[in-house]
């Protein structure tokens, strides 16, 4: 019995620890990501390469797989997707892991700290939170780099969707944030959501791949469960038709 309870208490704090490790600071906004909406994943994607790819990679993650499961065409993905090349200067190719199109030395150099694989953010810090990290940046003077992030005290990232979004203030405190908009960007409010909804519902994505065809398979099994229910029914019937 003690060393059961002691097993569960173990379990329990293994349950805090990464409740801690993946807590949020800031309330965050529902990202409201819909995983079955191809074209949001494809615009996903699209941005990704357009304005993550430089310094983010996703190891974890080939071209032609991600081309297979959002509809993509291997053509449309080596000529609209694939913007890098490998060490030697030659192309990256359709079966090549997604890596970054600067060189890790350089990365180190230019950035204190280096842009971490983002394979599995979405897993770890889940949707709400890339959601409301990319809509929380804001001037700060203080910071190298003139900008902090709501969301992520110190951000060492710039906000490169900056021409998109904007520029915000923080009107609040650091503990308190209040942002509101200094200048427009390119977008309204409500299209760079929908902008940072798609990179999202991509990250999500690509930290589960599977996870597009689970839900067909899910429908399959629960069809099955529900005429096995019937046969097992019917077999029941059958064996205690003598006993009764
Ligand atoms: C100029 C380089 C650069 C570009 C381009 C860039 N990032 Fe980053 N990003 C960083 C750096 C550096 C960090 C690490 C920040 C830190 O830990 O302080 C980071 C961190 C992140 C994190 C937090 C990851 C974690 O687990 O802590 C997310 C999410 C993220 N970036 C998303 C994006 C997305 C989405 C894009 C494209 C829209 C993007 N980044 C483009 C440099 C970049």
């Amino acid at each position: 019995m003690k060393k059961l309870l002691t097993l569960v208490f173990l379990f329990s704090l293994l349950g805090a620890g990464t409740a801690i490790a993946a807590g949020p600071s800031v309330p965050l906004d529902r990202a409201n990501i819909d995983l079955k909406d191809q074209a949001s994943l494809q615009r996903g994607a699209g941005f990704f390469f357009q304005y993550c790819v430089g310094c983010h990679s996703l190891e974890f993650a080939r071209y032609n797989r991600i081309g297979r499961d959002l509809g993509l065409s291997d053509d449309f993905v080596v000529e609209n997707l694939i913007h890098t090349t490998n060490m030697e200067g030659d192309p990256t190719g359709i079966g090549d892991q997604v890596h970054i199109a600067m060189r890790a030395s350089d990365a180190e150099e230019w950035f204190a700290q280096p842009a971490p694989d983002l394979t599995l953010t979405a897993r770890l810090h889940g949707p709400d939170w890339i959601y409301t990290v990319l809509r929380s940046f804001y001037l700060d003077d203080s910071r190298p780099l003139g900008v902090n992030n709501a969301a992520f005290e110190n951000m060492g990232m710039p906000h490169v969707l900056w021409n998109l979004q904007g520029w915000q203030r923080n009107a609040g405190s650091l503990e308190e944030p209040q942002l509101e908009m200094v200048s427009q960007g390119a977008l309204g409010t409500e299209e760079y959501d929908q902008v940072v909804r798609d990179i999202t519902a991509f990250l999500t994505y690509i930290g589960e791949p599977v996870r597009l065809e689970r839900t067909q398979i899910g429908m399959w099994v629960i069809a099955f469960l529900i005429l096995f229910t019937f046969v097992a029914y019917l077999l029941k019937k059958e064996y205690w038709r003598d006993v009764h």
